[in-house]
């Protein structure tokens, strides 16, 4: 499918959500970049900065440990500040208006749920940053009872009452995919009869999967984002604009 002006795509796009029934939208770093967080792949995204932390080499070594936490506070300007945008916004309002059961997302930036989203139907596949956990015994910690002991501690980050190791609740590369997580995004593109890939390259493996299982159940697929992905072949619609200039005709809040 070849991609089309945005008044085209978004008038599409209104006819498509219109006939829905169920809708599921699908998100990755592109829909959080106007509200201040870089996405990982475009040019000046994260990764171009640093290396992401494996999980083996976060529990293999303190340094490691010592060094993840470092860059998470170093992100805080980022991630603490920042508000839900207009595709959190639109969505946000299609979950109101009943179209949207639930939204699945590979952001760990919380603001599908500042944007109003139950956090019980917002469906995580990579974890949330704006809390911690032991990887242990599961007990939750704030990041603000984190980093104090941290700083108190010498860059040391502090292990649980449990022995266990604190890490945010997030799922790094080599963690085991969130169980319940998967399950539930998987029964939401078996059911859904629009899936909507919003701000994804789509090359992160299992959540990429997403998308195909839905068209392949017979869901129409919506692409929207400004770089070309693997799927846009078989999407019904790709619409490769800004993602909130494309969204923002659907904010009712
Ligand atoms: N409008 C439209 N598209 C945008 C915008 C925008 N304002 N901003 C960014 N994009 C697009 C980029 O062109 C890119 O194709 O969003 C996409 C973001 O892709 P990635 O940076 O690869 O992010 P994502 O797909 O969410 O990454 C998946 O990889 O690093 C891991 O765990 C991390 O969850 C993440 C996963
Ligand atoms: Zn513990």
């Amino acid at each position: 499918m070849m991609p089309s002006d945005l008044g085209t795509s978004v008038a599409r796009l209104h006819d498509l959500v219109a006939e829905a029934a169920a809708i599921l939208p699908f998100t990755g770093a592109g829909i959080s970049t106007e509200c201040g967080i870089p996405d990982f792949r475009s040019p000046g995204g994260l990764w171009e900065k640093t290396r992401p932390i494996p999980f083996d080499a976060f529990m293999a070594s303190a340094a490691m440990r010592a060094e993840a936490w470092r860059r998470r506070f170093a992100m805080q300007g980022h991630f603490g500040q920042a508000r839900p945008g207009r595709g959190h916004r639109a969505l946000a309002s299609l979950y109101r208006a009943g179209k949207v059961p639930a939204v699945v997302t590979q952001n760990i930036d919380n603001l599908h749920q500042l944007s109003g989203v139950a956090p019980a139907d917002v469906v995580e596949l990579h974890g949330n940053t704006t809390y911690a956990a032991c990887l242990d015994c599961e007990q939750r910690y704030e990041l603000d009872w984190v980093k104090a002991r941290f700083e108190a501690a010498g860059e040391q980050p502090p292990e649980c009452a449990c022995g266990g190791y604190i890490k945010t609740a997030t799922v790094s590369f080599g963690q085991a995919m969130p169980a319940a997580a998967m399950a539930r995004a998987e029964a939401l593109a078996d059911t859904c009869d629009l899936f909507i890939a919003i701000g994804s390259s789509l090359v992160v493996w299992p959540a990429a999967g997403f998308p195909l299982r839905a068209k392949k159940r017979g869901a129409k697929l919506v692409i929207v984002n400004r770089e070309p992905t693997d799927f846009d072949e078989i999407a019904d619609l790709v619409i490769r604009q800004d993602i909130g200039d494309a969204l923002a005709p659907f904010i009712a809040d």
